[in-house]
Parts: structure tokens; sequence; C-alpha cells
């Protein structure tokens, strides 16, 4: 299978041309404005070779290490290159020879553009799900990022098994992939096209949930989700009801609980996220306003206290009284008659 694959992104896609379904591009119009600065100090072939299906670029990274999953050609790679600045450092991880060597192919070339002295980015060619055969020691990774990539390991656990392994304690995981809302037919799972378009190996989101809970992450945040376009005819008769979503997840390797719980914190955003002076968007349900103190549970406490997030944000409280499930309504409250169960 894993082949296949190679013999998809390295001979049979030779840009996003090729493609045959939209599900494995994303519209570069949607990016932020800095990124889509940084892209015009790209090199044009590196760009048209990527295949990713969202943005998986979180804040506050200057001098960090990030770890790209499935680089493919290196267009992420040379993002965070110059978000991190030249003392920050980006591996690059594919198992296509023939992506890396386009992305290898302009190391030089882009830090020069960069203006770098050092060369910050490396690409190892191996496989997501082995990443202590290309040296990738525990607790070493501050970020790490994938773009449409996961759905296509025909052995997801080991990938988030070795994420968190890697992953420094407090690390963010932070990608996009497509997932689905319901299982994919395993009579579809050994086709090709539909493994390279990323749409047979696609996670359904509640095995996704369960996968995480297995391998440590027992909270987990979503920053976007979006239905996901097929746009082939052809394709969509083959894949029938399967309802396919990308998704931008974000993880951290913190002792987190499986829901949200509540001891009274609150957490004060500082304004001192470059690019973000008035909010930050956690996730899709959290906007922290400048200045605004706000109750939050236990696990998001840790994910904006105890992370790289930490100094942007004033958490007052610990866990040393517990209210109850976080937004629970206290049992004196609950009107009950006597009469039934009350549920
Ligand atoms: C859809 S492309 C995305 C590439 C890149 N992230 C981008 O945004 O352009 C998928 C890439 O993942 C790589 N890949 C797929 N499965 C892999 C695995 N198990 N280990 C390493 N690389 C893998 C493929 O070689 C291909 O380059």
């Amino acid at each position: 299978m894993l082949n296949d694959l190679k013999e998809y992104y390295g001979q049979i896609i030779k840009s996003v041309d090729d493609l045959k379904t939209s599900t494995c591009s994303c519209d570069a119009n949607s990016l932020p404005a800095e990124i889509k600065e940084i892209l015009t100090e790209i090199d044009d072939e590196i760009i048209e070779k990527f295949y990713g299906c969202g943005s998986p670029i979180p804040p506050v990274l200057n001098g960090k290490t990030v770890l790209d999953l499935g680089c493919g050609s290196g267009r992420d790679v040379y993002i965070f290159s110059k978000i991190v600045g030249e003392a920050g450092n980006v591996i690059g991880v594919d198992m296509t020879k023939e992506q890396l060597d386009v992305a290898n192919k302009y190391v030089k070339p882009q830090m020069e553009k960069f203006g770098y002295k050092r060369t910050n980015v490396e690409f190892k060619l191996g496989y997501i799900e082995d990443l202590k055969a290309i040296w990738i020691a525990d607790n070493s990774i501050d970020v790490i990022t994938s773009n449409c990539v996961i759905n296509l390991s025909p052995d997801k656990k080991s990938v988030f098994k070795e994420i968190f392994r890697v992953l420094k304690p407090g690390g963010e995981l932070y990608f996009s992939d497509i997932f689905s809302g319901r299982r994919v037919p395993d009579a579809l799972k050994s086709d090709p096209v539909l493994r390279g378009e990323c749409l047979s190996g696609a996670m359904y989101v509640e095995d996704f949930r369960r996968l995480m809970t297995e391998v440590g992450f027992a909270d987990y945040r979503l920053t976007e989700s979006v239905r996901s376009p097929i746009n082939n005819p052809e394709i969509e008769a083959k894949i029938g009801m399967v309802d396919y979503y990308s998704m931008t997840v974000r993880a951290f390797k913190l002792d987190l609980e499986d829901i949200c719980e509540d001891y009274g914190q609150v957490a004060t955003y500082k304004g001192t996220i470059s690019g973000h002076p008035h909010f930050f968007d956690l996730d899709d349900h959290h906007r922290f306003f400048t200045g605004k103190p706000m109750l939050v549970c236990g696990n998001t406490a840790a994910m904006v206290g105890d992370t790289r997030f930490g100094e942007h944000f004033k958490v007052s409280g610990d866990k040393s009284v517990h209210f109850g499930a976080f937004g629970a309504v206290p049992t004196e409250e609950t009107p009950n008659d006597g009469g039934g169960c009350g549920c």
C-alpha cells in the first residue's frame, strides 16, 4: 500500500493540477496575509507540488523546533523556516524520494532568500510511523505539523504514538487532515486513487477521538472544520454516502482529563502574541479577548498556561478545589418535584 502511495506522489502526480479531486488541495487565497507574503519568497516548483488540505501554522514559533510529517516537496517546511527564524529548526519527513529531491534542491537558495547564515531546515527520508528509525528523539520537538498526510497511513496508531513520544512535555500537535463523518467501507480501501486522493484512508471522527485517547491525548481541540468537496462525479459515485471534512486539530502533550472539569480557574490573555493584539482563538469555541478574564476548565487552563502560550496568559487558581464538570448546573438549582426521574 505504501509503495502505491509512493508511486502516486512520486510519479503519477506531478503538480496540483494532476490531482483528480479537490480534497488534497487548498486555496492559497484563504491563507493569512503574513503567510501569503512568505509564499512570495518560496520557489514556484515547491508551490506547484503542494498537496495540503489546510493551513496548519500555529503562532508563537520563534526559535522553536518544528517537525512536518509527510512534508512532500517542502512548502510548509519553508514557511516554518521563515517563521521560526534563523535560531529555530524545521525537520521535514517524507517517504517519497522524488518529493524530497524537490525539497532538498531548494535548501541553499531558500536560506539565501531568507537571509540566513545557517541552514535551519532538514529533510529526512522515512516513515511517519517510525520516527525512531530516522533518529527523532523522545521529548525533542516543540510543535508537530502535518498537512493532509496522516489519513494516508495504514497504521495511524503508530503515527500518533510516535507523535506523543517525540513531543516535548507541553508541546503541540497542530495538523490539518481529511476526516469522514462515517467509516469508509473496507471495499474502497484498496483503490489506489481513492487512497492517494485522501478519501479511503480518511479517519472517521469518532474513531479518531478513540485513537487520540488511547495514545495519551485525552482532550484535543478543533480550530477549523469545513466540508471538503470532491468535485469529481465519477469518484463521488464510488464513495457513496461518505461525507468528508477538512479539519485542523490542536492537541498538547499534557496530563489532561477526558472531559472538561471545573476548578474555578480563570485565564486572561495579555494580547502579546504577534499578530493577535485583540484576541486569541485557542479553538473553535474559545476566543480570549485581550484583558478579559475568562472562567476556564482545567484542560483549557493547562493548554494556555503550561505550554509555550504560558507567557502570553495570566492563569489564576489551581486544581485544589473541584466544582464538578465544567458548565454543569449545580444539583440544588435543578428543579425536581420528586415525580419521575427528572431526566
Ligand atoms: C497529500 S501529500 C501532502 C504533502 C505535503 N504535506 C503538502 O502539503 O504538500 C502526502 C505526502 O505524504 C507522504 N506520505 C504518505 N504516507 C507517508 C508515510 N507513511 N510516511 C511518510 N510520508 C508519507 C507522501 O509521500 C506525500 O508526499
